[in-house]
């Protein structure tokens, strides 16, 4: 029997494996390869059969798997839990090196809404995803990581910042957020000298290199804490948290043999909105559903039948109460860590909870024996959102918004509970074989 304690452990090592979305990606399909999964292509005719287990992804940073059942889609609907492997922080610009007072900086545009204080005197490191020409003349893309530290963002003295502690550490998004990354070099030209840096990490020759997608990293590995280790930090918990529980979910022979078509969709592009053509907004998962349906030979109506049956759980991190910080919460929907999965409930619809999918979700924990707690966000305070309301408004699938409570959400070191964790698995394994 898996302890609370180690599938945290499984997680942190995930997380730690996935140091971008494109990673999260690739960490998902090497999870896959132990339960014979097998990968779709897009462009191709797809082949399915009832059991079989498959997985589409879409741009490298967005994947849907799913386990096709043994009953017919008409009867059972998809079973469906949604998260995203995106989070928010900084992304390098095309021309990123800036060449001023003997050293190289490297430019960065801010990707989402990350606490951007939260960078500063971090061993932040790069990421992402490069494509290039290989010896055959063809393009190929690959996963860059830079393991060492590369990169800081000093914070500036206080000798010569006195109020920082007053007002807090505001930083100019374009004049202070460029990262130090070497001493100035008289020789070599900026670009190249980056080109180069990418280079001699890919083994491809400088002229091979054609463009880059890079996230910035933090380097500190996730770790445990507290009196009882009953608490663990990473960078990226949300929403890999999230996206995490719902392969462990999923991956269990008794979940894999169901009778309903079970999948999880993972987004990149949450955290700026979902419109593109692998984020939740776009047509990623309505068409891989929809040629689930059509290869399996069931009607345009018959489609339209199994979604109406359809239920999808939207997983992501919800705010967990920070006693320092009383104000900010609303004192009658405090969410604590370590007391259970969090139902998220907002009458302008910023999640999609509603009371049906709420009173299933409430019986799915009952039935799983998982404590569950539930989140209104302040009245006077604008409420974040998921990919829950734009999924379910464009399958027309009932859905609820659901998530573990999380300290700090979008600072470059998050907090969450140990028992949370294996509270989620539970509850969303016990929707896949309900
Ligand atoms: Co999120």
């Amino acid at each position: 029997m898996i302890n609370a304690q180690q599938h945290v452990q499984a997680l942190l090592d995930f997380i730690d494996a996935s140091p971008s979305p494109w990673h999260a990606v690739k960490s998902v399909e090497t999870q896959l390869k132990a339960f014979s999964f097998v990968k779709l292509d897009e462009t191709a005719a797809w082949d399915l059969k009832a059991g079989g287990r498959y997985y589409v992804i879409r741009d490298d940073s967005s994947i849907v798997l799913f386990v096709q059942g043994q009953k017919s889609l008409v009867e059972t609907g998809f079973k469906l839990v949604g998260a995203h492997t995106d989070s928010p922080g900084f992304r390098i610009k095309p021309n990123p090196i800036t060449a001023v007072d003997g050293l190289f900086r490297l430019g960065v545009e801010v990707y989402g809404g990350p606490i951007i204080a939260t960078f500063a005197d971090r061993d932040l490191s790069l990421a992402g995803r490069v494509n290039y020409k290989d010896a055959d003349n063809n393009i190929v893309s690959a996963l860059i990581k830079f393991d060492e530290v590369l990169l800081r963002l000093p914070n500036l003295a206080i000798h010569m910042n006195r109020t920082v502690n007053e007002e807090g550490l505001k930083l100019h998004k374009q004049m202070e957020l460029p990262l130090i990354l070497s001493t100035a070099i008289q020789d070599a030209l900026p670009a190249e000298y980056f080109a180069k840096l990418l280079q001699d990490k890919l083994g491809c020759g400088l002229d091979k290199l054609l463009s880059w997608d890079l996230a910035v990293y933090d380097t500190q590995k996730g770790v445990f804490w507290g009196a009882e280790q009953e608490f663990y930090a990473d960078s990226q918990l949300d929403n890999l948290a999230s996206c995490h529980a719902a392969i462990q979910a999923l991956l269990d022979e008794r979940v894999l043999n169901s009778e309903s078509t079970l999948v999880c969709a993972f987004f990149d592009h949450e955290e700026i909105g979902s419109g593109s053509n692998r984020g939740a907004d776009g047509s990623f998962l309505g068409d891989v559903l929809q040629r689930i349906a059509v290869t399996n030979g069931y009607s345009p109506e018959e489609y339209a039948r199994a979604l109406a049956k359809s239920f999808l759980i939207s997983a992501d991190m919800a705010h967990a109460y920070q006693p320092s910080f009383p104000l900010a919460y609303e004192p009658d929907h405090k969410v604590i860590v370590n007391k259970g999965p969090v139902i998220k409930v907002n009458a302008s619809h910023r999640y999609s909870t509603e009371s049906i999918s709420q009173a299933q979700f409430i019986d799915w924990c009952a039935q799983a024996e998982v404590p569950y707690q539930t989140y209104s966000h302040r009245s006077d305070l604008a409420c974040g959102s998921t990919i829950g309301p734009i999924t379910s408004a464009k399958l027309g699938v009932r859905s609820i918004d659901v998530g573990n409570p999380l300290w700090a959400m979008h600072s470059i070191r998050e907090s969450a509970g140990v028992l949370d964790h294996q509270y989620m698995i539970k509850v969303l394994r016990q929707f896949f074989i309900s």
